[in-house]
């Protein structure tokens, strides 16, 4: 398979058969350096929680490519009314589609859809574990550093994309602690830079995770690993 960061923090998963992506913030996502039309054929969207900057072009692409969403149960309700295809799921489960199985893990954040500058509640927000063609990839959402995570080290995981931004998210060193939790083959940092609320210095994260003997590649917005 072949994984592409497209900075924040989606993440494009190209499986042979199926395109999956996760927390799709494209058009306006100052550091995706494509467009919406130069994405392939999307089947899959997967969206952690309601937040503009995960929720991103969601709707755009479930209807221009007839993608189905998965996602909390509520979220999935609030793009049902678009005639969008969904797949609703809440945290701690699991299922199997045609692709692969996708289990929701807990995130600490909030989840909500801003209407008429008022929030409009979203569910949970989430992780991601996503099992297919024999690897495992963890997309940590967006989330505070918790103890749940060591739950994740009997996972296995191949791949693991973490938020170090700090702010509204976990900062490079509490990221450290979950790496150490989690235990994944590699590690890549997401969620920072993309404005100045949420600077830090991927490479100093780098250093301290091969302290560890973890890989950690730090990707550039656009760069793509193959599984
Ligand atoms: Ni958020
Ligand atoms: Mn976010």
């Amino acid at each position: 398979m072949k994984v592409r960061y497209l900075g924040h923090a989606a993440v494009l998963i190209q499986l042979q058969e199926k395109n999956l992506i996760i927390d799709p913030f494209i058009n306006d996502n100052p550091c995706c350096p494509v467009k919406l039309k130069d994405l392939p054929r999307i089947h899959y969207i997967l969206i952690t929680h309601g937040h503009a900057d995960h929720f991103g072009d969601a709707v755009k692409i479930a209807k221009s490519d007839g993608a189905t969403v998965i996602a909390n149960f509520e979220l999935c309700s609030y793009v049902a009314r678009h005639g969008i295809t969904t797949h609703p799921m809440h945290i701690g489960g699991k299922y199997t589609f045609d692709f692969g199985t996708v289990k929701l893990t807990p995130a600490l954040h909030g989840s909500s859809l801003i209407e008429k500058e008022l929030p409009v509640y979203a569910g949970n927000p989430c992780g991601f574990l996503i099992e297919a063609e024999g690897k495992k990839i963890y997309h940590a959402g967006d989330t505070g550093l918790t103890k749940d995570m060591e739950l994740l080290k009997k996972e296995n995981v191949d791949i693991a994309f973490l938020p170090i931004g700090g702010n509204f998210v976990m900062d490079l060193w509490d990221a450290v602690e979950a790496v150490k939790m989690i235990q994944p083959k590699i590690v890549v940092p997401i969620h920072y830079n993309t404005w100045e609320v949420i600077r830090a210095d991927p490479e100093r994260f780098k250093q301290e995770v091969e302290r560890l003997q973890i890989k950690c590649h730090v990707m550039e917005p656009g760069e793509t690993v193959e599984l």
